[in-house]
Order: structure tokens, then C-alpha cells, then sequence
């Protein structure tokens, strides 16, 4: 074992032993099921698209690959194709897994959070600006807000990767140019203090193709997290759950916005923690 793991294991149990209460969830698809074994009714359940009533309903949008990351056996592939009413999900080009029941995968405001996954964009082809000033955006993961937008997530915008937080009003490029990542697994890590004022904070690290270990941290802190209102003042809902795969919610392919887009995910672990508040993550 390298010792930067010997090292993250440590940090790990030492955090693990301090919390008084986690939940987690794990997805990794080695069952070889589009719900990696949860359930797919009731209200425990993974909405899955293709099985969850008004979600995307084509044959092809939601379906196991074979290979997964870290050389595992199995992934999900969501996809999407524009100007097609079989890839609408919720009233937008959409085709993702919800999780608003699963332990460990929603989360409110005081929760604290630890989110890994890996991803993939296979044989993408990017979305062009055309005669707009940037193609429009394809959220790849979210911590999407019931009954609101996003608190936190990621878009793919034409060749960039990009970070949005605060309810889609910041936003930052984190991978200039996507295409040298195309068909290899990335792995991303965002922990999370979720708080509806100003004294939350999240960081997201990356470990990109070619690379041996995490080393891309971003942080933010002194931030409101949790979001409650849309800038225009309407009301969010009490909490929020993670969702991946794609959305494209203003994509319009005779602009230049790519006709077929599909997004690999793979080892999806979703931790709440209890702890306390003020707290910083381990560096
Ligand atoms: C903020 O969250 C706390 C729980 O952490 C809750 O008691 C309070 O009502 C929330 N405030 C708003 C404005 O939603
Ligand atoms: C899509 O793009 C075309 C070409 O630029 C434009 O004419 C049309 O109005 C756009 N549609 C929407 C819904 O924005
Ligand atoms: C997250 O963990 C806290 C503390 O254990 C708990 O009160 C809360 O209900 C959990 N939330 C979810 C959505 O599991």
C-alpha cells in the first residue's frame, strides 16, 4: 500500500470514530442491476428512468456497461437524446437516477455530508457555442433541492467541466478541456456542511485520468450550502438528495448543442454524518 493511502485511511477511521450517527449509501453496480439491489418501489426506492413513472421512458436511456472504474465489473450509462419525447423526464431532456428515500442520500440543512463517485464521458462530442456567447450546460451529478434547484453540482459546458454552488449563481471552470478524459474513469470527492445561512462549506477534490491520487481541492467556505430560495425569492423545499446522469435543460441541438449525449457513473458512496457543525473536513 502506497503511504498517501495509509494515510487516508487513518484520517478516515479517525473521523468515523468521532461521529456519534452515519447513514451511507453505496452504489456500485456489481450486481449487475440498474438499482445496484435497492429497491425499486416503494419508499425506500431508486427512481430509476424507464421505471419510474414520468421519467424518460426509452429502451436506451438508462443501462448497465460493462467495465466499470477502478477495473470493477459493471456501470450505469444514462443518455439523452435532444428532440426526442423518449428522453424527456419531469418536462426536460432528461434521464437520471432520484434518490429521495435511500438512507445517507438526501440531506438537510445542519447534515454533514461525504459524496465519492466515479464518471465517465464516453465517446463524447461536445456541445459548440454557434452564434451564443457558450453552449448551453449538461448537468452530469447534483445535490438537487426538493422542490427547487440545485445547491451544488456539475455541468458539462461544450469541452468544460464546470462547478456551480449557491443555487446556480457561482459557477467555476474546474477542468478547462474535458476531451483528453474522454472513455477513461474520473474520480471525484465533495464533502459537505449543509447550512441554510452563510456558515457552511463544501470541498471537491479530483482524481483525473493518469493520476495516482487526489490533488485538486477546491474549497469553499463562509457559504450558504443549503439553499432556500431561488434568487427571484420563491421557496425551496426542507431538503435535498443527490441525482445523477444527465440533464439537459436548455439544450437545443439547432443551436449546436450536441444531439446524443450519454454520461457513464460507477462507485457512488453517499455518507450523512452527524457531527459537529463547525467542524472542517480532514485535510
Ligand atoms: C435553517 O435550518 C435550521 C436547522 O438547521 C432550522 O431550524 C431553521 O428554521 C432553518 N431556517 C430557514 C430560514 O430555513
Ligand atoms: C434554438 O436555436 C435556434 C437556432 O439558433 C433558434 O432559432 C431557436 O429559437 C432556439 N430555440 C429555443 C427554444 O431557444
Ligand atoms: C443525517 O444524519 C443526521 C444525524 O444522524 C440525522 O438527524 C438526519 O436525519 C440524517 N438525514 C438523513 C436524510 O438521513
Amino acid at each position: 500500500m502506497k503511504p498517501t493511502q495509509i494515510i487516508s485511511a487513518i484520517t478516515f477511521s479517525a473521523l468515523a470514530a468521532s461521529v456519534s450517527a452515519k447513514t451511507e449509501f453505496h452504489a456500485n453496480y456489481e450486481d449487475g442491476t440498474l438499482s445496484s439491489g435497492h429497491p425499486t418501489t416503494g419508499p425506500f426506492r431508486i427512481w430509476i428512468p424507464g421505471i419510474e413513472p414520468g421519467l424518460a421512458v426509452a429502451k436506451d436511456a438508462c443501462y448497465m456497461v460493462k467495465g466499470g472504474a477502478h477495473n470493477t465489473k459493471w456501470a450505469v450509462a444514462n443518455k439523452v437524446t435532444l428532440d426526442d419525447p423518449a428522453y424527456i423526464g419531469g418536462n426536460f431532456p432528461r434521464s437520471e437516477f432520484g434518490f429521495g428515500g435511500p438512507r445517507g442520500t438526501s440531506y438537510h440543512s445542519g447534515d454533514r455530508g461525504a459524496y465519492s463517485f466515479s464518471m465517465q464521458f464516453p465517446d463524447l462530442v461536445p456541445s459548440v457555442k454557434g452564434d451564443r456567447p457558450a453552449p448551453m450546460e449538461d448537468v452530469v451529478w447534483q445535490f438537487k433541492h426538493h422542490d427547487g434547484g440545485h445547491d451544488i453540482h456539475l455541468a458539462l459546458v461544450g469541452v468544460n467541466l464546470v462547478l456551480g454552488w449557491g443555487g446556480n449563481v457561482y459557477k467555476q471552470v474546474i477542468i478547462d478541456d474535458v476531451m483528453p478524459y474522454v472513455n477513461k474513469w474520473m474520480d471525484f470527492h465533495f464533502e459537505v456542511l449543509w447550512k441554510n445561512d452563510t456558515t457552511g462549506w463544501f470541498t471537491l477534490d479530483m482524481k483525473l485520468p493518469g493520476e495516482r491520487r487526489f490533488g485538486h481541492k477546491i474549497k469553499k467556505k463562509g457559504i450558504q450550502t443549503f439553499v432556500t430560495a431561488s434568487p427571484d425569492g420563491t421557496l425551496w423545499g426542507d431538503h435535498g438528495m443527490i441525482q445523477y446522469g444527465v440533464y439537459r435543460h436548455s439544450a437545443n441541438s439547432s443551436a449546436g448543442d450536441t444531439k446524443t449525449l450519454i454520461i457513464w457513473h460507477d462507485e457512488v458512496t453517499a455518507i450523512n454524518f452527524s457531527q459537529p457543525p463547525d467542524q472542517m473536513p480532514p485535510v
